[in-house]
């Protein structure tokens, strides 16, 4: 590719998070000359260095390879980055406030007001983070203002859909790409800089900013909703006897419903699900639509109860008091294949065990570093037998194959007691009651 000119743009990619080190790498595997740029001069080093911040199957590998290229580099300077870019895509966080539901928009805010000033020529800011609707439009008003090439300076927006675990093939293979654009202009420059991926025959939905900032939290929502529908369902059958499995995977045989995001369990955690929905209501709030949206208040209600609801049967297989008592939980990251314990349902669960006085010993394959640093409190383990030595009671947390692929017969000589609390529904129950286990998972008998 002959890059600068008016065919291939080159690129900058501002936040080196899970998705900015992610599309930085990929981008420039894909042949682009990309400019990674963020204030964490620490985080730039490693990444020049070679080293993923975070635990990404593929990911390392492609970092080598973009670096060897000479197609990737790092710097902290925006300067430099206004001076390389013509199309520069914003992949900053977008957290909950502290004391709020609404999404903490300063990093955006930041990476827009620092790169301006250094728009000297006609570029593209792409925006991929995920923003309440509106925030596009207002900071269009900050770059221009902001940016000696004024009008020559367009914002658009890009959302983005990976899934941890999933980044690179997400990134590389998306379903679709949506872009939201203010003029044909700005079209184009996103079609050249996503020239490779729309090769592939990637459908392109080009529509205004709003409703592409809209996409992803819509998205987000209907994902959380799909969750939180099943696992209301493993309530209904709980109070009757009956068996949310069962229910699930015949829901799942009918091709308009589809077994995808219909598993149920502990429900969803980690850093987009939960803050986006709640992101989204208060934002729905903020323009008087609320209403429309007040669902979601359910949908998040319903998923908090999946883990009191979790405490609770560990407490009945406990014969009604935790204290004191032996607890293996297996897993602590939101989900397998990855160590983020942003939100993380399992530990949650665990924390909450060990509050009632549960000696609570917790094992994860990729997470634990993490889980350390933040709950210095709770006490960890080398690995999934080492946890369950002289327990009381299993509880699966987070449905790693590793917890998946355990014999019970296996264990049994390992526990005090044969008791396991499924709570993600990884395990073969037929198979753990005939090694002679107590099994319990929420919404089955
Ligand atoms: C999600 C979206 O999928 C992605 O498109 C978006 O860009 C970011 O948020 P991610 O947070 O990586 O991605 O996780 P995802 O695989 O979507 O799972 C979210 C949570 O839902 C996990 O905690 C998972 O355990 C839970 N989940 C998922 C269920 O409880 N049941 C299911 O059936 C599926």
């Amino acid at each position: 590719m002959k890059h600068g000119d008016a065919e291939v743009p080159r690129l900058t990619v501002i936040g080196t998070g899970y998705l900015g080190t992610t599309h930085a790498i990929c981008m420039a595997v894909l042949g682009f000359e990309v400019l990674g740029v963020d204030v964490d001069q620490h985080k730039i080093d490693r990444l020049a260095a070679g080293e993923v911040p975070m635990f990404e199957p593929g990911l390392p590998e492609l970092l080598t390879k973009a670096l060897e290229s000479g197609r990737l580099r790092f710097t902290t300077s925006y300067a430099e980055a206004g001076d390389f870019g013509d199309v520069h895509f914003v992949c900053v966080g977008t957290p909950q406030l502290p004391d709020s539901d609404a999404a903490d928009l300063s990093y955006v805010d930041a990476a827009v007001r620092s790169l301006a000033p250094h728009l000297r020529r006609r570029a593209l800011v792409v925006g991929k983070s995920t923003v309440p609707v509106g925030t596009a439009q207002r900071l269009t008003g900050v770059l221009q203002e902001l940016a000696p090439a004024g009008t020559g300076a367009e914002l658009a927006w890009n959302p983005e859909f990976l899934r941890e675990g999933f980044a690179v093939d997400d990134t590389l293979r998306p379903d679709r790409l949506v872009f939201g654009v203010a003029s044909d202009w700005a079209d184009e420059r996103l079609r050249a800089a996503f020239r490779p991926v729309l090769d592939l025959g990637t459908p392109v939905i080009r529509t205004d900013l709003a409703t592409a900032e809209l996409v992803k939290v819509a998205a987000n929502s209907f994902l959380a909703t799909k969750i939180s529908y099943i696992n209301a369902m493993a309530e209904v059958c709980e109070a009757v006897g009956a068996d949310v499995k069962d229910l699930a995977d015949s829901l799942a045989l009918d091709d308009r419903i589809g077994g995808k995001f219909l598993r149920p369990g502990l429900g969803f955690g980690g850093g987009c699900l939960p803050k986006d929905i709640r992101a989204f209501a208060h934002r729905a709030e903020e323009i008087g639509v609320g209403q429309a949206v007040s669902f979601l208040r359910e949908v998040d209600d319903i998923n908090r109860r999946r883990r009191a609801r979790t405490v609770d049967i560990v407490r009945e297989v406990l014969g009604g008091d935790v204290n004191g008592k032996r607890i293996a939980a297996w897993g602590a990251a939101f989900k397998p294949n990855s160590d983020d314990i942003r939100d993380a349902p399992a530990l949650d669960v665990a924390h909450t065990l060990h509050d009632l006085g549960g000696d609570v010993r917790v094992y994860d394959p990729a997470a634990l570093g993490n889980a350390r640093r933040a709950f210095p409190e709770l006490r960890y383990g080398d690995s999934a037998f080492d946890v369950a030595k002289d327990a009381d009671v299993i509880v699966l947390l987070t449905e790693w194959s590793d917890f998946r692929e355990v014999e019970p017969e296996a264990l049994a000589g390992i526990v005090s007691h044969r008791r396991i609390v499924d709570g993600r529904h990884a395990l073969d129950a037929a198979q753990w009651r005939s090694a002679g286990w107590e099994y319990r998972a929420l919404g089955r008998s």
